[in-house]
Protein backbone atom coordinates (compact mmCIF):
# COMPACT_ATOMS: atom_id res chain seq x y z
CA UNK A 1 0.00 0.00 0.00
CA UNK A 2 1.69 3.47 -0.93
CA UNK A 3 1.83 5.49 2.48
CA UNK A 4 0.03 8.80 0.40
CA UNK A 5 -2.30 7.46 -2.26
CA UNK A 6 -3.11 10.83 -3.58
CA UNK A 7 -3.36 11.65 -7.52
CA UNK A 8 -0.83 14.74 -8.32
CA UNK A 9 0.94 17.29 -5.92
CA UNK A 10 -1.33 19.39 -4.44
CA UNK A 11 -2.18 22.54 -5.93
CA UNK A 12 -2.14 26.20 -4.52
CA UNK A 13 0.76 28.28 -3.49
CA UNK A 14 3.76 27.71 -1.68
CA UNK A 15 6.62 29.55 0.19
CA UNK A 16 9.52 28.21 -1.41
CA UNK A 17 11.94 31.14 0.70
CA UNK A 18 11.44 34.25 2.71
CA UNK A 19 11.18 37.62 0.85
CA UNK A 20 14.73 38.87 2.47
CA UNK A 21 16.87 35.51 1.39
CA UNK A 22 16.98 36.45 -2.16
CA UNK A 23 17.71 40.06 -2.86
CA UNK A 24 17.91 41.28 -6.15
CA UNK A 25 20.40 39.73 -8.54
CA UNK A 26 21.13 36.49 -6.74
CA UNK A 27 19.57 32.91 -7.72
CA UNK A 28 18.71 29.98 -5.95
CA UNK A 29 18.42 26.83 -6.68
CA UNK A 30 15.12 24.76 -5.78
CA UNK A 31 14.23 20.93 -5.22
CA UNK A 32 9.99 20.91 -5.05
CA UNK A 33 7.42 18.93 -6.44
CA UNK A 34 9.73 16.19 -7.64
CA UNK A 35 11.11 19.31 -9.62
CA UNK A 36 14.27 20.88 -10.38
CA UNK A 37 13.60 24.63 -10.50
CA UNK A 38 15.32 28.27 -10.41
CA UNK A 39 14.53 31.17 -8.41
CA UNK A 40 15.78 34.81 -9.13
CA UNK A 41 15.24 38.19 -8.77
CA UNK A 42 15.98 40.71 -11.38
CA UNK A 43 17.60 44.21 -10.42
CA UNK A 44 14.00 45.63 -11.07
CA UNK A 45 12.78 43.45 -7.76
CA UNK A 46 10.94 40.89 -9.28
CA UNK A 47 10.88 37.54 -7.91
CA UNK A 48 11.02 34.80 -10.74
CA UNK A 49 10.86 30.99 -10.49
CA UNK A 50 11.62 29.14 -13.55
CA UNK A 51 12.21 24.86 -14.81
CA UNK A 52 15.84 24.55 -13.83
CA UNK A 53 17.01 22.95 -17.21
CA UNK A 54 18.20 24.79 -20.18
CA UNK A 55 16.42 23.77 -22.52
CA UNK A 56 19.66 23.63 -25.04
CA UNK A 57 21.94 21.35 -23.40
CA UNK A 58 20.74 20.61 -19.75
CA UNK A 59 22.82 22.99 -17.36
CA UNK A 60 20.74 23.84 -14.39
CA UNK A 61 20.25 27.44 -14.22
CA UNK A 62 20.72 27.29 -10.26
CA UNK A 63 24.38 25.97 -10.16
CA UNK A 64 26.17 29.29 -11.99
CA UNK A 65 23.41 30.80 -14.02
CA UNK A 66 23.56 34.53 -13.59
CA UNK A 67 21.23 37.84 -13.10
CA UNK A 68 21.49 40.42 -15.53
CA UNK A 69 18.70 42.91 -15.77
CA UNK A 70 15.73 41.26 -15.19
CA UNK A 71 17.16 38.18 -17.17
CA UNK A 72 18.99 35.45 -16.19
CA UNK A 73 22.03 33.88 -18.22
CA UNK A 74 22.86 30.26 -18.27
CA UNK A 75 26.44 28.95 -16.82
CA UNK A 76 26.58 26.84 -20.17
CA UNK A 77 26.76 28.57 -23.18
CA UNK A 78 25.11 31.73 -22.08
CA UNK A 79 21.50 31.83 -23.26
CA UNK A 80 19.84 34.35 -21.75
CA UNK A 81 16.31 33.94 -20.66
CA UNK A 82 13.07 36.40 -19.43
CA UNK A 83 11.24 36.44 -16.39
CA UNK A 84 8.55 34.54 -18.14
CA UNK A 85 11.13 32.03 -19.28
CA UNK A 86 11.30 33.09 -22.57
CA UNK A 87 15.06 33.10 -24.64
CA UNK A 88 15.84 36.74 -25.65
CA UNK A 89 19.36 35.76 -26.48
CA UNK A 90 21.87 33.54 -27.41
CA UNK A 91 25.23 35.31 -28.31
CA UNK A 92 26.78 33.23 -30.87
CA UNK A 93 23.39 32.82 -32.72
CA UNK A 94 21.56 35.54 -35.25
CA UNK A 95 18.58 33.33 -34.62
CA UNK A 96 17.20 32.44 -31.25
CA UNK A 97 15.30 29.19 -31.86
CA UNK A 98 11.45 29.75 -31.42
CA UNK A 99 11.02 26.93 -28.96
CA UNK A 100 13.80 28.14 -26.44
CA UNK A 101 11.72 28.64 -23.19
CA UNK A 102 11.83 26.96 -19.71
CA UNK A 103 8.48 26.45 -17.82
CA UNK A 104 7.66 29.59 -15.76
CA UNK A 105 6.02 29.32 -12.29
CA UNK A 106 3.47 32.23 -11.35
CA UNK A 107 5.08 34.10 -7.99
CA UNK A 108 3.58 36.51 -5.60
CA UNK A 109 5.20 38.12 -2.70
CA UNK A 110 2.92 38.15 0.58
CA UNK A 111 3.60 39.02 4.44
CA UNK A 112 7.22 38.98 3.83
CA UNK A 113 7.57 35.50 2.26
CA UNK A 114 7.94 33.85 -1.79
CA UNK A 115 5.30 31.87 -2.84
CA UNK A 116 4.89 29.99 -6.18
CA UNK A 117 2.04 28.82 -7.51
CA UNK A 118 2.04 25.10 -8.62
CA UNK A 119 -1.01 23.12 -10.71
CA UNK A 120 -0.33 20.42 -12.07
CA UNK A 121 -2.24 21.14 -15.36
CA UNK A 122 0.26 24.47 -15.69
CA UNK A 123 -2.98 26.48 -14.93
CA UNK A 124 -3.06 29.66 -13.89
CA UNK A 125 -3.98 30.71 -10.15
CA UNK A 126 -7.18 29.89 -8.52
CA UNK A 127 -7.09 32.43 -5.79
CA UNK A 128 -4.99 34.86 -3.96
CA UNK A 129 -2.93 34.98 -0.86
CA UNK A 130 -3.72 38.35 1.62
CA UNK A 131 -1.60 40.52 3.11
CA UNK A 132 -2.12 39.83 7.03
CA UNK A 133 -2.53 42.73 9.20
CA UNK A 134 -0.14 41.89 11.95
CA UNK A 135 2.78 41.22 9.37
CA UNK A 136 5.33 44.08 10.06
CA UNK A 137 2.59 46.21 12.04
CA UNK A 138 4.24 47.89 14.84
CA UNK A 139 2.52 46.04 17.93
CA UNK A 140 3.60 42.92 16.78
CA UNK A 141 7.20 41.09 17.07
CA UNK A 142 9.17 40.24 13.61
CA UNK A 143 9.27 36.73 12.39
CA UNK A 144 10.91 34.19 14.56
CA UNK A 145 11.52 31.19 11.91
CA UNK A 146 11.38 27.50 12.35
CA UNK A 147 12.08 25.42 9.87
CA UNK A 148 11.78 21.00 9.24
CA UNK A 149 12.15 18.45 6.64
CA UNK A 150 9.36 15.91 7.52
CA UNK A 151 9.21 12.38 5.99
CA UNK A 152 5.56 12.82 5.39
CA UNK A 153 2.43 15.04 2.79
CA UNK A 154 0.75 18.32 3.26
CA UNK A 155 -3.25 16.61 3.31
CA UNK A 156 -1.33 14.47 6.87
CA UNK A 157 0.08 16.99 8.49
CA UNK A 158 -3.10 19.81 7.33
CA UNK A 159 -5.31 16.78 9.05
CA UNK A 160 -3.39 17.06 12.29
CA UNK A 161 -6.06 20.44 13.20
CA UNK A 162 -9.23 18.72 12.79
CA UNK A 163 -8.08 15.89 14.84
CA UNK A 164 -9.40 17.02 18.16
CA UNK A 165 -8.25 13.43 20.07
CA UNK A 166 -4.59 13.57 19.39
CA UNK A 167 -4.02 16.63 21.28
CA UNK A 168 -4.97 15.15 24.50
CA UNK A 169 -3.18 11.67 23.69
CA UNK A 170 0.07 13.26 21.97
CA UNK A 171 0.61 16.81 23.54
CA UNK A 172 -0.95 16.34 26.91
CA UNK A 173 -4.10 19.12 26.49
CA UNK A 174 -6.07 18.69 29.78
CA UNK A 175 -8.83 17.89 27.73
CA UNK A 176 -10.00 16.87 24.42
CA UNK A 177 -10.17 19.67 22.62
CA UNK A 178 -13.27 20.75 20.83
CA UNK A 179 -13.37 21.63 17.22
CA UNK A 180 -15.20 22.94 14.30
CA UNK A 181 -14.49 23.35 10.57
CA UNK A 182 -15.86 25.49 8.09
CA UNK A 183 -14.84 24.92 4.67
CA UNK A 184 -15.52 27.94 2.39
CA UNK A 185 -13.90 27.68 -1.16
CA UNK A 186 -9.97 27.06 -0.63
CA UNK A 187 -10.23 27.98 2.80
CA UNK A 188 -10.58 25.97 5.80
CA UNK A 189 -11.61 27.71 9.00
CA UNK A 190 -10.69 25.69 12.22
CA UNK A 191 -11.43 26.95 15.78
CA UNK A 192 -10.44 24.75 18.55
CA UNK A 193 -11.12 25.72 22.28
CA UNK A 194 -8.92 23.99 25.75
CA UNK A 195 -8.03 24.43 28.55
CA UNK A 196 -4.50 25.60 29.15
CA UNK A 197 -2.58 25.11 31.57
CA UNK A 198 -0.70 28.42 33.46
CA UNK A 199 1.37 29.07 36.36
CA UNK A 200 -1.92 30.38 37.73
CA UNK A 201 -4.09 28.01 37.20
CA UNK A 202 -6.02 26.69 33.85
CA UNK A 203 -7.27 28.70 31.77
CA UNK A 204 -9.59 28.71 28.43
CA UNK A 205 -7.39 28.89 25.25
CA UNK A 206 -8.36 29.49 21.73
CA UNK A 207 -6.88 28.39 18.75
CA UNK A 208 -8.12 29.93 15.20
CA UNK A 209 -6.39 28.47 11.96
CA UNK A 210 -7.12 29.36 7.86
CA UNK A 211 -5.32 27.05 5.54
CA UNK A 212 -5.62 28.28 2.21
CA UNK A 213 -5.60 25.55 0.47
CA UNK A 214 -2.29 22.92 1.66
CA UNK A 215 0.51 25.23 1.55
CA UNK A 216 -0.28 28.76 3.60
CA UNK A 217 -2.32 28.48 6.83
CA UNK A 218 -2.44 30.80 9.60
CA UNK A 219 -2.72 30.18 13.13
CA UNK A 220 -3.91 32.41 15.75
CA UNK A 221 -3.72 31.44 19.84
CA UNK A 222 -4.72 33.60 22.14
CA UNK A 223 -5.31 32.44 26.07
CA UNK A 224 -2.21 33.20 26.94
CA UNK A 225 -0.33 35.71 24.67
CA UNK A 226 -1.98 36.59 21.50
CA UNK A 227 0.00 35.32 18.66
CA UNK A 228 0.18 34.57 15.00
CA UNK A 229 1.80 31.69 13.33
CA UNK A 230 2.24 31.29 9.60
CA UNK A 231 2.25 27.66 8.01
CA UNK A 232 4.19 26.92 5.02
CA UNK A 233 4.48 23.01 3.44
CA UNK A 234 5.76 22.64 0.72
CA UNK A 235 6.10 19.06 -0.85
CA UNK A 236 9.81 18.24 -1.95
CA UNK A 237 9.07 14.84 -3.82
CA UNK A 238 6.97 12.30 -2.78
CA UNK A 239 8.32 11.59 0.33
CA UNK A 240 8.91 14.84 2.04
CA UNK A 241 7.85 18.13 2.65
CA UNK A 242 9.75 21.83 3.50
CA UNK A 243 8.19 23.09 6.74
CA UNK A 244 8.58 26.58 7.61
CA UNK A 245 6.93 28.19 10.63
CA UNK A 246 6.98 31.63 11.23
CA UNK A 247 6.09 33.35 14.66
CA UNK A 248 4.82 36.46 14.95
CA UNK A 249 3.54 37.81 19.55
CA UNK A 250 1.69 40.57 20.09
CA UNK A 251 4.07 43.25 22.19
CA UNK A 252 3.03 43.37 25.80
CA UNK A 253 4.63 45.09 28.77
CA UNK A 254 8.42 45.76 27.90
CA UNK A 255 10.37 44.03 25.01
CA UNK A 256 12.31 41.00 27.48
CA UNK A 257 8.71 40.09 28.34
CA UNK A 258 7.27 40.13 25.15
CA UNK A 259 10.30 37.80 24.31
CA UNK A 260 10.12 35.37 27.22
CA UNK A 261 6.22 34.46 26.57
CA UNK A 262 6.78 34.29 22.46
CA UNK A 263 9.87 31.99 23.69
CA UNK A 264 7.46 29.89 25.64
CA UNK A 265 4.78 29.07 23.32
CA UNK A 266 7.03 28.92 20.62
CA UNK A 267 9.15 25.89 22.47
CA UNK A 268 5.50 24.38 23.57
CA UNK A 269 4.90 24.40 19.36
CA UNK A 270 8.39 22.86 18.82
CA UNK A 271 7.67 20.20 21.28
CA UNK A 272 4.28 19.48 19.59
CA UNK A 273 6.30 18.93 16.53
CA UNK A 274 8.79 16.37 18.04
CA UNK A 275 5.63 14.71 19.32
CA UNK A 276 3.69 15.07 16.20
CA UNK A 277 6.62 13.57 13.80
CA UNK A 278 7.17 10.11 14.71
CA UNK A 279 3.39 9.78 14.01
CA UNK A 280 3.70 11.01 10.79
CA UNK A 281 6.58 9.85 9.59
CA UNK A 282 5.70 6.08 9.95
CA UNK A 283 1.94 6.52 9.56
CA UNK A 284 0.09 5.16 6.28
CA UNK A 285 -3.62 7.37 4.88
CA UNK A 286 -6.36 5.15 5.36
CA UNK A 287 -8.49 6.71 2.97
CA UNK A 288 -11.38 4.96 4.16
CA UNK A 289 -10.88 5.30 8.13
CA UNK A 290 -13.13 4.18 10.80
CA UNK A 291 -14.15 6.34 12.96
CA UNK A 292 -15.85 6.95 15.88
CA UNK A 293 -18.04 9.73 16.91
CA UNK A 294 -16.01 11.77 18.66
CA UNK A 295 -13.32 11.92 16.11
CA UNK A 296 -14.33 15.39 15.50
CA UNK A 297 -14.54 17.12 12.04
CA UNK A 298 -12.79 14.53 9.86
CA UNK A 299 -14.86 14.09 7.06
CA UNK A 300 -15.31 17.93 6.37
CA UNK A 301 -11.69 18.45 6.09
CA UNK A 302 -11.14 15.57 3.93
CA UNK A 303 -14.26 16.84 1.58
CA UNK A 304 -12.35 19.83 1.55
CA UNK A 305 -8.99 18.52 0.00
CA UNK A 306 -10.39 17.04 -2.52
CA UNK A 307 -10.53 20.34 -4.77
CA UNK A 308 -6.43 20.83 -4.84
CA UNK A 309 -5.99 17.32 -6.90
CA UNK A 310 -5.42 17.09 -10.29
CA UNK A 311 -6.22 13.21 -11.44
CA UNK A 312 -3.18 14.09 -13.65
CA UNK A 313 0.37 13.02 -13.72
CA UNK A 314 2.56 16.11 -12.29
CA UNK A 315 5.26 15.39 -14.65
CA UNK A 316 3.36 17.79 -17.08
CA UNK A 317 3.75 21.24 -15.42
CA UNK A 318 6.33 22.93 -17.14
CA UNK A 319 5.47 21.57 -21.10
CA UNK A 320 1.82 22.98 -20.37
CA UNK A 321 2.87 26.13 -18.77
CA UNK A 322 5.01 26.71 -21.45
CA UNK A 323 2.43 25.90 -23.94
CA UNK A 324 -0.17 28.05 -22.41
CA UNK A 325 2.23 31.52 -22.64
CA UNK A 326 3.01 30.61 -26.25
CA UNK A 327 -1.10 30.15 -27.38
S1 LIG B 1 22.94 24.50 -21.72
FE1 LIG B 1 22.20 26.47 -21.32
S2 LIG B 1 23.08 27.65 -22.85
FE2 LIG B 1 23.75 25.66 -23.34
FE1 LIG C 1 -0.25 17.46 16.52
Amino acid sequence: MARFPFPSFPNGWFQFAYADELSPGQVMPLEYFGKQLVAFRGDDGAAHVLDAYCPHLGAHLGHGGRVEGDTIRCPFHAWRFDGEGKCVEVPYATRIPPTARLGCWPVIERNGLLLVWHHAEGKAPEFDIPELPEVGHEDWTPYRRLRWKLRTHNQEMAENAVDRAHFHFVHGTMDVPTSEAKAEGHLLRVVSKSKMMTPRGPIDGQISSVNHGFGFGTVRFSGIVETLLVTSVVPIEGEHVDVRFSFSVKKIGNADVTRGVGAALIADIEKQMTEDRPIWENKVYQPRPVLCEEDGPIGVFRRWCQQFYTAQPPSTHGALAAAGAAA
